[in-house]
């Protein structure tokens, strides 16, 4: 009970769009005695390309005073000569991760009933990655040398420490621990990259001996394409690095019925500051400003949102509103009504 302080970073595209629903959610589902106290960020584009701005240490520092974060999108269209790529993903989205320590990047993935599969026998798929999230090729850890010259070298360094392979990987066994299956799969390319994959599968194996329940298995992250596709269900916790996270669970989107339901958590575990939530897509360039985008992903991250808050029941009413509405979907709806279904089903 109390006040829930929230920043709202809707961003980009179809951000303030996704973003919109997902407070229309909240504000039917507030818990018992809770109340949100909002506070809205314009970060994004739009203030980049007016002011130059993409997250000032002073907003920053504010954004830091609030209980968690609720972030639609950032980023422009693709080769907008205006919007050198990487300026907001960098600047804004990962510095957020990497100044609020969001060192699991939580992402559940579910066929939920009556969602269709582009698989043909899915099977009863229900996991969750563990994406590291502050280290690995995102550290910004690289150059370049001799640009534009046919002798140009580029790098992007993957840091890989002890302290953060061994905290996300004790965090994900933790996570199997609470689950049914108790089962961690660890994705990694221990074949090639052997300094990296020394790391990650040594300290996978030291945590396990704390975790004697839960079953260790290994998959090189090609051949987890293959399973992820060919027999998803296989699979519980999976904990990888940032990079490998970030292209294992677009595909796991894709497989539990699009990038439209995957909802995302950046979890501080330790709470030294805020966790922030937000859909696994991006900003759609593509579909912005129709009411195309399906708010669902964002509906579901407000529901991780609360969950993680302490209030697992008001999270549980908003999963179930999305499951409900989701078994009785026929065509598509506009983004607006989508929230209006779900909404309703939570507040009724
Ligand atoms: P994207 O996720 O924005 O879009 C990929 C495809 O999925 C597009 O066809 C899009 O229309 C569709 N899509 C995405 N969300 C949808 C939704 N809710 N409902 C229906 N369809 C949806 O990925 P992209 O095109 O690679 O990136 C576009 C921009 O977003 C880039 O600037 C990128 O850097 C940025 N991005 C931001 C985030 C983030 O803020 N967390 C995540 C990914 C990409
Ligand atoms: C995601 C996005 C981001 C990532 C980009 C926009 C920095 O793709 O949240 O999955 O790579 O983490
Ligand atoms: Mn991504």
């Amino acid at each position: 009970t109390g006040t829930v302080r929230l920043a709202v970073i809707p961003g980009d595209g179809i951000g303030p769009e996704v973003t919109a629903e997902a407070l229309k959610v909240l504000d039917v589902v507030a818990p018992a005695g809770v109340t949100f106290e909002q506070t809205h960020y314009d970060l994004g584009a739009e203030r980049y390309l007016a002011t130059g701005e993409v997250l000032p240490d002073s907003v920053l520092g504010e954004i830091r005073q609030h209980d968690a974060i609720l972030l639609g999108a950032v980023g422009g269209k693709p080769n907008d000569p205006n919007l050198p790529p990487g300026i907001l993903e960098r600047g804004l989205l990962l510095r957020l991760r990497f100044e609020l320590d969001h060192y699991v990047n939580l992402r559940p993935s579910r066929i939920f009933p009556g969602v269709t599969s582009p698989l043909a026998h899915p099977g009863e798929v229900d996991f969750v990655v563990v994406r590291e999230g502050t280290e690995g090729p995102y550290t910004g850890n690289g150059g370049a040398l001799r640009v534009g010259t046919p002798a140009e070298v580029a790098t992007e360094v993957s840091v890989n420490t002890a302290f953060g392979v061994e905290r996300v990987v004790r965090d994900a066994f933790a996570r199997a621990q609470r689950r049914p299956r108790k089962k961690l799969t660890l994705v990694h390319k221990t074949n090639v990259l052997v300094h990296a994959g020394a790391v990650w599968w040594r300290l996978t194996q030291q945590v396990a001996r704390e975790f004697p329940e839960v079953t260790v298995d290994y998959m090189h992250v090609d051949a987890a394409m293959i399973f992820l596709t060919t027999d998803p269900a296989r699979f519980d916790v999976i904990v990888t690095d940032n990079l490998f996270g970030d292209i294992v669970t677009d595909l796991a989107a894709a497989i539990t019925g699009g990038i439209g339901l995957a909802a995302s958590g950046n979890v501080n575990p330790d709470r030294t500051a805020p966790s922030m939530f937000e859909p696994v897509h991006g900003s759609a360039p593509d579909i912005a400003g129709q009411q195309k985008a399906d708010p669902t992903a964002a509906i579901l991250s407000a529901s991780l949102l609360l969950d993680h808050l302490g209030h697992p029941q008001a999270a549980a009413v908003i999963e179930a509103a999305v499951i409900a509405d989701l078994a009785e979907r026929a065509g598509s709806r506009p983004t607006a009504e989508v929230g209006d279904a779900i909404a309703a089903r939570v507040g009724g």
